[in-house]
């Protein structure tokens, strides 16, 4: 590509914290569509490490969820000859920008996000981290960085958003005209994958209270059948799309079935019409939901294969991330009024 075609394209990064098991919704909402779109825009994608720091956590299980998630990200079709992929805490940027925008952000800003608010409660009150309370400064560091024209965030991230513009309206007006102000983009449908064991909710990659809640990516064939053969559903028969709260188990099958089929919701609710039961649609999500993951899971195993792999793509991606960041940052540096450490 030259230098000229990536310069009028928009710039769009995104990011995953390596907690948890990447899920089917993660692949339907977010990485598949970011891997869609990736040509069009110059794309930016990281594995959020620094983020996944901000609750407890285990160190050899970070290292290991950090390889996972940036293998994951290319098995699902990120290709990162043309997106650039890379590890947050491998760009000391992020981390530093962090800290000049703190001095910028009222405290109350951050008391008041409700990702903060619900995590927070979920802790005993004293060991509630700090960095819990910063975490949409560094997501604002993260995005401001690159120069981000768009974000593609689920909505549970919106806030965060919104946040990162007010942040960086902020500098702008204190100290010019420095930082863009990037738009959220929308996730296409299929984003909205429900929880198995609970339709009302969204399928987690964080939640470790059911084994039935969530697909996770490299669940087995045996397990994916499992867990929706006892998929929560109702006691009616249609096989239909429905906006009822009773019916948004099935709901969430046929949406499920539909965004991995790429079908619209007519097609599918044709294709079932003459299904005898739920039994039906369950069995045929089985199949077509582990045909997707089989896919996926080759990938993966080639990606893993090869020790080092992963990690010296990661380096590539950091080095060229890093010529952008580095140079945002020195721009902020400068106009915040900070010496050159070199004449
Ligand atoms: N907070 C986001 C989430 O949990 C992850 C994230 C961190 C992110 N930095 C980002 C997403 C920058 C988009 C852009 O989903």
């Amino acid at each position: 590509m030259s230098d000229n075609s990536s310069k009028k394209r928009q710039r769009v990064l995104s990011g995953v914290q390596p907690s948890g098991n990447l899920t089917i919704g993660n692949y339907l909402g977010a990485l598949k569509q970011w891997a869609r779109e990736q040509q069009h825009f110059e794309s930016f994608f990281c594995v959020v490490d620094l983020h996944a720091i901000t609750v407890p956590h285990d160190p050899q299980e970070l290292r290991d969820k950090t390889r996972e998630v940036a293998a994951l990200y290319l098995a699902c079709g990120i290709d990162p000859e043309v997106s650039t992929v890379f590890v947050q805490s491998h760009v000391r940027a992020h981390s530093e920008l962090t800290w000049l925008l703190n001095c910028i952000t009222p405290l109350g800003w951050l008391q008041r996000m409700t990702q903060y608010k619900d995590k927070s409660a979920k802790q005993q009150q004293d060991s509630v981290s700090t960095g819990l309370l910063d975490y949409p400064v560094l997501m604002a560091a993260d995005i401001l960085l690159y120069h981000a024209d768009a974000v593609p965030v689920g909505d549970d991230q919106r806030q965060h958003l919104e946040l990162t513009r007010d942040i960086a309206q902020r500098f702008n007006h204190l100290f010019g005209e420095t930082l863009t102000i990037p738009e959220a983009m929308i996730p296409l449908s299929g984003a909205r994958i429900k929880a198995l064991d609970d339709p009302l909710s969204k399928m987690s990659k964080s939640e470790t209270g059911s084994e039935y809640h969530a697909l996770y990516l490299l669940d087995p064939p045996n397990r994916v059948k499992k867990k929706l053969m006892r998929a929560v559903t109702d006691s009616g028969r249609d096989i239909q799309f429905s906006d009822d709260p009773e019916r948004a188990g099935v709901n969430n099958l046929l949406e499920l079935y539909a965004a991995l089929t790429e079908q619209e919701h007519t097609t599918v609710e044709a294709h079932f019409a003459n299904a005898r039961g739920y039994g039906d649609l369950k069995k045929e999500l089985v199949e077509v939901t582990n045909e997707v993951l089989a896919g996926i899971q080759q990938k993966y195993q080639a990606l893993t294969a090869e020790e080092g792999y992963i990690d010296e793509l990661l380096a590539r991606g950091a080095e060229r991330a890093c010529e952008v960041a580095d140079a945002t940052l020195a721009t902020v540096r400068e106009r915040m009024g900070f010496l050159k450490a070199h004449a």
